[in-house]
């Protein structure tokens, strides 16, 4: 029998540092039009000096634990989603662990499937709770990409920008399971449209490789064809697995990268653009960690009344999508 899952509490942190469009037009040959009409963002969040994605997703994580009321001590698990972390290892959540002080042993490890990786953590999260494996797992997703972006390409620097958020993914107080489905998907086929590689040289006793610089590249019309697709039949999937329809979709909280792309996804789906939350005008894509944010703030702002069957839902990079159907309620005081 499967262990009922809840989502006990989710927050947020976003660096201080606001880059407007009209900042990125004094370095770059852009515009405020240009960025706003075709992505719907205005502004993004930049780490600064020596801040980190680890020390974002500290605070995140923090968020989170207080809205779910729940001591740090009482984690067995951390899952971080992050595909622009501080080191390739040790591991973003290895980070988060040393700076929440836990020297208990609990597993730590991180998953990357860029802006999709949120899905992915809470979907393997819930096998581990659902399986008894464990009672209370922290699931962030955090990524900074203003290191890995080439700030005079203006067709992929405008669009990032840098932040975490984090989810206490427990077992239910009650019966009620209320992580009803989570659909992972990738296809290795198109990798090469939305990268980030690593730089260094081959062995000097060896033929020399091409060296690449490690800036992010992106096949922008590509990806968007590939989100306007994926995304709509995603949302059914999981709602079919979830045993829902459409009609039983109170909100839609997507990966946050293009406003354009929310508005096709709506479309295709014949949903009311007022259910689906946006929040990429003063983030940008911040990647693994879109959802979590978005979601805290959807719950925030007071635009999800709970309780709610909400949709989350991402895509990106590898190419990778999924989505999940949860059902929030007792969300603590991540409420507003
Ligand atoms: N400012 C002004 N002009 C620009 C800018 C800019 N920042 N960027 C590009 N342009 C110009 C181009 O040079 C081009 O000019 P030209 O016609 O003279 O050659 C023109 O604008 C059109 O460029 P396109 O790239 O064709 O613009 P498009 O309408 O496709 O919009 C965009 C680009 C916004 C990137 C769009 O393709 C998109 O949103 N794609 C999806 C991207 C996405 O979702 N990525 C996240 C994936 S998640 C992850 O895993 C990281």
């Amino acid at each position: 029998m499967m262990i009922p899952v809840s989502i006990k509490g989710i927050g947020k942190y976003l660096p201080e540092k606001v880059i407007s469009n009209d900042d990125l037009s004094a370095i770059l040959d852009t515009n405020d039009e240009w960025i706003s009409s075709r992505t719907g963002i205005k502004e993004r969040r930049v780490v600064s000096g020596n801040e980190s994605a680890s020390e974002l997703a500290y605070k995140a994580s923090l968020n989170a634990l207080e809205n779910a009321g729940l001591d740090k001590t009482e984690l067995d698990m951390i899952i971080a989603a992050t595909s622009a972390p501080d080191h390739l290892y040790p591991s973003l959540s290895c980070e988060v662990l040393g700076k929440l002080g836990l020297g208990s042993g609990i597993p730590a490890f991180d998953v990357t499937a860029a802006c999709t990786g949120f899905v992915y953590a809470l979907g393997i999260a819930r096998s581990f709770v659902q399986t008894g494996q464990c009672k209370n797992i922290l699931v962030i997703g955090a990524d900074v990409h203003s290191r890995v972006l080439d700030w005079s390409d203006r067709a992929t620097c405008v669009l990032f920008g840098d932040g975490a958020g984090a989810m206490v993914v427990s077992k239910s107080d009650d019966a009620i399971n209320r992580v009803l489905s989570v659909k992972m998907h990738a296809n290795g086929a198109k990798s090469s449209e939305l990268k980030i590689p690593i730089a260094g040289k081959n062995c000097p006793l060896v033929e020399p490789r091409e060296e690449e610089p490690q800036f992010l590249s992106m096949n922008g019309r590509e990806i968007y064809k590939f989100a306007v697709n994926s995304v709509p039949a995603s949302v059914l999937e999981a709602l079919e697995d979830a045993g829902l329809t459409i009609a039983d979709m109170d909100y839609l909280v997507p990966h946050q990268a293009n406003v354009r792309i929310l508005d096709a996804v709506s479309d295709r789906l014949g949903i009311s653009r007022d259910i689906v939350f946006a929040n990429m005008d003063k983030y940008g894509n911040t990647s693994a960690a879109s959802i979590p944010i978005a979601l805290t703030e959807a719950l925030e702002s007071g635009f999800v009344k709970t309780p709610a069957n909400v949709v989350i839902s991402g895509f990106g990079a590898g190419l990778t999508w999924g989505s999940a159907v949860i059902r929030l309620e007792n969300m603590g005081k991540t409420n507003g």
